[in-house]
C-alpha cells in the first residue's frame, strides 16, 4: 500500500528535509584532504543533534553509523572509517534525519580537493541525472517515467545506472512503498499521485552497473573498481509539480 501524506505531513517532511540540506551545506567546507570518514560521521552526528533531530540509519536493521560515507567504487552503505581521505577521492554522504517523527533522506556526493576532469564529468551527469528524474516525477506521470528519464541521459554519456538499489516511497518509516527504479520504461508502473513522498537517488558508474557485496554485508561497490557517484532528494508529489524538500542553498 502506497499512503499519501497530507500538507501538514509535508510540511514536517520538508522542515526535515531542511535540516538535513543545512547539514550538506555544512558538509560543502568541511570535506577536505586529510579528514577521515569517521570525522564526517562525528560532525554530522553533531550537527544532527544541534538541530534536534535524531539520526534515522543509526539502529536501522542493525546499521551502527549515522552516516555511509562510500568512498570512489564503492556505491553505497559505505563505513564511515578512519582511513585518511585523499586529494581526488569521491565521497558519497548518505543520511537520514528524523525531526519530530518526520523523515528526510539524502545522499550528496562531493570531491576531497579539485576534482580529476573525469571525475568532474561523472558529478556533473549524476547530478543532473537527478533533476532529470524530478522533473519526470510530475502528477499523473507514472513511476516509469522517471527511471527511463534518469537511464537515458546517463547512458548517452557513456555511463551506467545502477539496478540493485533504487529510490522509495518514504513516511513514518524510511522504506516505503512505491520502488523507484532508475532505469526503465516511459509510461509504466504505478501513476504517480498528489501527496506521494519518495527518494530518487540515481547511482551512476562509469563503467559496469554490476555491484558486488563486501564481507560486511552492507556496503555496495563496483565489480570492475570504476568510480560511482550519487545524488539524493527527498520530493513530494504535488498538484504545482515535483516539490524538492532537501533542497540546498545555491543548489
Ligand atoms: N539512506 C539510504 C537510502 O537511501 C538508506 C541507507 S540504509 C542504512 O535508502 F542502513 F544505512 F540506513
Ligand atoms: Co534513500
Amino acid at each position: 500500500m502506497i499512503t499519501l501524506k497530507s500538507p501538514r505531513e509535508i510540511e514536517a517532511m520538508d522542515e526535515a528535509g531542511s535540516v538535513l540540506a543545512q547539514i550538506h551545506e555544512a558538509l560543502r567546507d568541511f570535506i577536505k584532504p586529510g579528514i577521515t570518514g569517521m570525522d564526517i560521521e562525528n560532525y554530522v552526528d553533531k550537527l544532527i543533534k544541534q538541530h534536534g533531530a535524531t539520526p534515522e540509519q543509526k539502529g536501522y536493521q542493525g546499521y551502527e553509523y549515522s552516516t555511509c560515507v562510500s568512498v570512489n567504487d564503492e556505491i553505497c552503505h559505505g563505513f564511515p572509517r578512519k582511513d585518511v581521505l585523499n586529494q581526488g577521492d569521491l565521497i558519497k554522504v548518505d543520511m537520514v534525519i528524523n525531526l519530530n517523527g518526520a523523515l528526510a533522506d539524502s545522499c550528496w556526493s562531493y570531491s576531497v580537493g579539485e576534482p580529476s576532469a573525469d571525475m568532474k564529468k561523472l558529478m556533473e551527469v549524476t547530478r543532473e541525472a537527478l533533476y532529470k528524474g524530478i522533473e519526470a516525477a510530475q502528477l499523473g506521470n507514472r513511476i516509469g517515467d522517471i527511471g527511463h528519464a534518469i537511464q537515458t541521459f546517463v547512458e548517452a554519456e557513456g555511463f551506467s545506472v545502477v539496478r540493485e538499489f533504487i529510490g522509495h516511497g518514504i513516511g513514518p518509516t524510511l522504506h516505503e512503498k512505491p520502488s523507484v527504479p532508475h532505469y526503465g520504461e516511459a509510461g509504466k508502473g504505478g501513476r504517480l499521485k498528489e501527496g506521494m513522498v519518495i527518494t530518487i537517488e540515481p547511482m551512476v558508474n562509469t563503467g559496469t552497473w554490476k555491484s558486488q557485496m563486501d564481507a560486511n554485508g552492507w556496503t555496495a561497490r563496483t565489480q570492475d573498481g570504476g568510480l560511482s557517484c550519487q545524488y539524493e532528494h527527498t520530493i513530494a508529489i504535488t498538484k504545482d509539480g515535483p516539490q524538492i524538500l532537501t533542497q540546498q542553498q545555491g543548489e
